[in-house]
């Protein structure tokens, strides 16, 4: 089965060097899984020179955050144009990372809006930060999408890639249970359909939250995903190499 790995470096490695050499390994070890498509999204910073040294096809390239509107005063932010100009074809939006700092639903409904308008595939993250009794949850998950998905025409629906990442997974030491993704991502497609009509059913759902080489088989295989987003296994050398060689054929 063909599998999507979005690697999201967060705010590692320290030096470009090190970065090229994190590139070059990752590059390797999808450039031997035919079935593992591989997205690499490293500190904007690096985007243009690793760009630049990559010769090959089988990689793309993506930002961890941009802003919705295209130019002007925004200290600190870099916009989606120049995401793109620079060789990004993925956009990560409303990582819990970047939500825990202020962005809101209403941000998100924009960048996966100015995203799509400059042809970058949108990667949506949602995801609750705890689970209750009574399901509060699903209804926090469903705000989330709803309002990602708010300003999508139907026909561009199918392009949004949407990254399933509680909370409580991240960062953690272990992942969340396959079977539970399993029902969550049921949850995900039947809530996009009622949002967005029949073409949700090409959405492509993904997993994120203490993946590695030890668990993302039974991730991809019993958790109805398409692929896993992963944050710390993506920025070492050899868990990166691991992890991709452990998927490549499932
Ligand atoms: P970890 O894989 O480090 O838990 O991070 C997950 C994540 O946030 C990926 O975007």
């Amino acid at each position: 089965m063909k599998s999507l790995l979005i690697a999201n470096w967060k705010m590692n490695p320290l030096t470009l060097h090190e970065a090229q050499k994190l590139l070059e390994s990752t590059v390797k070890a999808s450039n031997a899984a035919r079935e593992v498509s591989v997205i690499i999204a490293p500190p904007a910073l690096y985007l243009i020179p690793l760009r630049a040294g990559y010769r090959g096809k089988k990689v793309a390239f993506g930002v961890q955050n941009a802003h919705f509107e295209n130019t002007g005063s925004f200290t600190g932010e870099i916009s989606m144009e120049e995401a793109r100009n620079a060789g990004a074809s993925h956009a990560i939006i409303g990582h819990a990372e970047r939500r825990a700092m202020g962005e809101s639903n209403e941000d998100t409904r924009k960048k996966v809006a100015a995203a799509l308008s400059l042809n970058i595939v949108p990667i949506l993250c949602v995801g609750e930060k705890a689970r209750g009794y009574e399901g509060e949850h699903l209804i926090f998950i469903k705000e989330q999408l709803r309002a990602g998905f708010s300003d999508v025409a139907p026909g561009k629906v199918a392009r949004v890639i949407v990254a399933y990442e509680p909370i409580w997974a991240i960062g953690a030491e272990e992942a969340m249970n396959p079977r539970d993704m399993h029902e969550m991502a049921i949850f995900i497609r039947k809530t996009l359909v009622e949002l967005c009509s029949e073409k949700a059913m090409g959405v492509r759902i993904l997993y994120g939250g203490s993946i590695d080489e030890g668990n993302a088989v039974a991730m991809i295989r019993q958790g109805d995903v398409a692929g896993l987003l992963v944050g710390r296994a993506s920025a070492r050398k050899e868990k990166i190499t691991q992890l991709i060689r452990a998927i490549k054929e499932v």
